[in-house]
């Protein structure tokens, strides 16, 4: 069991390159089978689940090359083939197979998808889309069969922006005839970076930023080089770690348009934060933080979800009362229980979380139990006074490259065992 180790109440300030984004290359690294070439993506982060989503796309007929964090694809000879289940129920995004098979082979049989356990994660929006575009879909034995002779391009309109079903349509529209028009879309700045990977390998894809998106599936695709966006929440996550121990932190890569949402709370906190025009944060937490009032989290340009665990740790010794509502997921205050070991006063039912903050938090042993609620622990460990210890940490790992190597740059004491 891999667990972290941390020696809690020291000031974290410096500098840190934040790595390319999870939620970002796992649909485009999907989205690579849908040119029968050659895929050159930089700035691929080297976590869990990335390896999980390279080793699917081998086993799909893929030739692999991986150089530091630059990763070919050789997509020239893709099968039609289902998934060892383990490999797909132990990840949320291998539902991404789906449009992207579809595209490129037409058909294909998964198993539902896994993932962290923050609520039922259910996929009827993805499947209904891909029937209107005339996929034939059948769920039997816990799997999804799905297969069409000629997708059609049509128009879909969403009932809730869901970022799995955006990435799914956008793939499948790609190799579809004629055109897809997508309304309410997902606006995640993940879903522009997937649209920005379509165009470079020559699928006409051109969004109205409102959630609106058209997809010309005629175009013959082409070799390309793409570079993953930095990743939002990773930088959201180091900026809590050094606000929480009222320290520093300036993020070159980090992009604030990304973060606008997460930005105004730390100003809410009393953090003073500077914005580079297109890159750059920089963000100064005073000595004791203020609380923050209520948070909802919303799909982009809301608060998100995503950032809702760690917000959670700063909350826990920041002021007096904030509220916390979570809005996309039935199940994500699983941390409130490890939370509490470490002293935090904090009251929940399923879709609220009433924080009041503390003094101080004390180390504990603490259970990671999904990723962001994993590095909410490392937060407020980091906070407290004296030794916690997260177990589970390879939750963690799913998502961040290093998080002890980049958190012990800026002054912690931190470090990850396995036994
Ligand atoms: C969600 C987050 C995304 C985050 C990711 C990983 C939102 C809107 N989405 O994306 O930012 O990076 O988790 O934690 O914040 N739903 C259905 N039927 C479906 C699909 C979704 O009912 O077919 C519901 C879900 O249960 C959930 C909501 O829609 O309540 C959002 O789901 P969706 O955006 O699809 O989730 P992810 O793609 O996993």
């Amino acid at each position: 069991m891999t667990s972290f180790i941390i020696c809690g109440e020291r000031k974290l300030s410096g500098r840190l390159w934040i790595h390319g984004a999870k939620n970002a290359a796992l649909p485009i690294l999907a989205a690579a089978i849908l040119h029968p070439g050659t895929t050159v993506l930089h700035q691929c982060p080297d976590i869990l689940d990335v390896r999980s989503t390279l080793k699917m796309l081998e086993f799909a007929g893929c030739v692999i090359h991986k150089e530091a964090d630059t990763v070919i694809i050789d997509a020239a000879d893709i099968h039609p083939c289902g998934f060892p289940t383990d490999w797909v129920s132990g990840m949320r995004s291998s539902i991404l197979f789906l449009g992207a098979m579809l595209g490129r082979c037409g058909e294909i049989c998964l198993d539902y998808p896994g993932g962290c356990s923050i609520g039922s994660r259910p996929v009827d929006i993805h499947l209904k889309a891909l029937e209107k575009m005339g996929v034939t879909v059948v769920e039997s034995d816990g799997k999804i069969h799905c297969c069409s002779s000629r997708l059609k391009g049509c128009r879909i309109r969403l009932p809730y922006p869901s970022v799995g079903a955006t990435e799914n349509i956008l793939m499948a529209a790609a190799r579809a005839e004629g055109v897809t028009v997508l309304e309410n879309a997902a606006r995640e700045p993940e879903i522009d970076d997937l649209c920005g990977f379509l165009c470079a390998i020559g699928v006409p894809v051109c969004s109205d930023g409102r959630g609106r998106i058209w997809i010309d599936g005629n175009s013959r695709t082409k070799d390309a080089v793409y570079t993953i966006m930095p990743d939002r929440i990773v930088s959201g996550t180091y900026l809590c770690a050094a606000a929480a121990t009222g320290g520093s932190l300036e993020l070159p890569n980090g992009i604030p348009a990304h973060l606008e949402a997460v930005l105004e709370i730390f100003e809410r906190m009393g953090c003073s934060v500077e914005r580079g025009r297109r890159q750059g944060i920089y963000m100064k937490a005073p000595a004791r933080l203020k609380a923050a009032g209520h948070i909802h989290t919303a799909p982009f340009p809301g608060f998100p979800t995503d950032m809702q665990s760690q917000i959670m740790a700063v909350l826990a010794k920041a002021g007096d009362v904030s509220r916390i509502y979570e809005h996309i997921f039935e199940d994500r205050f699983k941390t409130v229980y490890e939370l509490r070991k470490m002293g935090a006063d904090i009251w929940t039912d399923s879709s609220m979380a009433v924080v009041r903050g503390k003094e101080k938090l004390y180390g504990a042993r603490v259970r990671a139990s999904d990723l962001r609620g994993g590095a909410a622990l490392i937060i407020a460990g980091l906070a407290a006074e004296g030794e916690t210890v997260v177990e589970n940490g390879l939750f963690v790992e799913r998502g961040y490259q290093n998080i002890c190597g980049d958190l012990k740059k800026i002054g912690a004491c931190i470090c990850h065992t396995e036994n």
